[in-house]
């Protein structure tokens, strides 16, 4: 594992793996009375956001909570001092403060980039979502849902048919999902409107199509994207209607899928916009599961990164798997 998860890139196919099974070994202690574990005793992960979250925010800091680690959130949007200098002058605090970890979510693609290259820094840096560019933690949450229900919860996704429908031009999930799914050997097609993709997507490693309903029924994964309303500053389609109509998921289209399949969504939705409620609350829908999910790989991603720390009694508080610590 590199130093630092900025990009779902950053991964290759056995740290994706090792992060998977482990939060697959740390999802168990959810389930347990006392869901703690005393991993990562005095360390400080601080969580700096600059743009909204609720998912994401809450998700890192039950994760460093259960890993026992101090916490720090950091609510840094509103600042009057320019980007770059706030950055650094944030980060030269948190520094000062002994931060182990920096969980860093930002409007411009990039700032977690940043943040680890200045050598403002020394401890880790977690991309919680960059602007348009990447949020390799919602990849990883994804594939850890998908694996759970489509590929027995081991090894890799390979062959999964998963398409990614919607506003993939503003999207960090979107980008963060092509690039980890290729690692872990699915395939993905993006379907959306013209405009909704960006500059450059034939050079994706996935397929690009405009047209939902024909690639429904051989999907194995249905993920629908928010339409980003607060970074579209010119109108990318002729109306909430005419977008629904062609791009939603509605009921008639969840028809068209297999038995098998299952409908995600990273969240905030818009309810009857890219998603109807009846999909979003039906059977196939696993987006209440993604959340929860999330702060299992998130505990992963955090101890990994962290290393953990050892007992007194010479373990790492990390549950032991087939007789080996992992
Ligand atoms: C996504 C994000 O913020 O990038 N949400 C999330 O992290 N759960 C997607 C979105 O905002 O639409």
């Amino acid at each position: 594992m590199k130093r630092h998860l900025l990009s779902a890139a950053d991964l290759d196919l056995p740290d994706a793996l090792l992060i998977l099974d482990t939060a697959a070994e740390l999802a168990a202690v959810a389930d347990r009375p006392v869901k703690k574990l005393p991993t990562l005793r005095g360390r400080t992960v601080v969580n700096l956001f600059f743009e909204d979250s609720t998912r994401t925010r809450i998700s890192f800091e039950a994760a460093a909570k259960r890993l026992s680690a101090d916490v720090i959130n950091f609510a840094a949007k509103g600042s009057s001092v320019s980007k770059g200098e706030s950055l650094k002058d944030t980060a030269l605090t948190l520094e000062a403060m002994g931060a182990d970890a920096v969980v860093i979510r930002h409007s411009a693609s990039g700032a977690p980039h940043r943040l680890a290259t200045s050598g403002w820094i020394r401890g880790s840096v977690v991309n919680a979502g960059d602007g348009t560019h990447e949020h390799p933690t919602q990849a990883l949450l994804d594939a850890f849902t998908m694996r759970r229900h489509l590929a027995g919860g081991v090894g890799d996704l390979a062959g999964l048919d998963v398409v990614i429908v919607g506003d993939v031009l503003h999207s960090r999930v979107a980008r963060s999902n092509v690039l980890l799914l290729r690692t872990l050997g699915a395939k993905v097609t993006l379907i959306a409107p013209p405009t909704l993709l960006p500059v450059g997507v034939e050079l994706w490693p996935c397929s690009v199509s405009y047209d939902l309903d024909s690639s429904l029924p051989t999907a194995d994964v249905v993920m629908m994207l928010r339409v980003q309303r607060e970074r579209m500053s010119a109108a990318y389609f002729p109306s909430a209607r005419e977008y629904s109509r062609r791009y939603g998921l509605d009921v008639n289209r969840m028809k068209l899928l297999q038995p098998h399949t299952i409908v995600m969504h990273p969240g905030p939705m818009n309810r009857g916009m890219e998603i109807a409620a009846e999909v979003a609350d039906s059977p196939r829908s696993v987006i209440v599961e993604q959340v929860t999910n999330g702060v299992s790989v998130r505990m992963a991603v955090l101890y990994l990164l962290l290393g953990g720390s050892e007992l007194s009694d010479g373990s790492n508080g990390v549950p032991v798997s087939e007789g080996r610590p992992l």
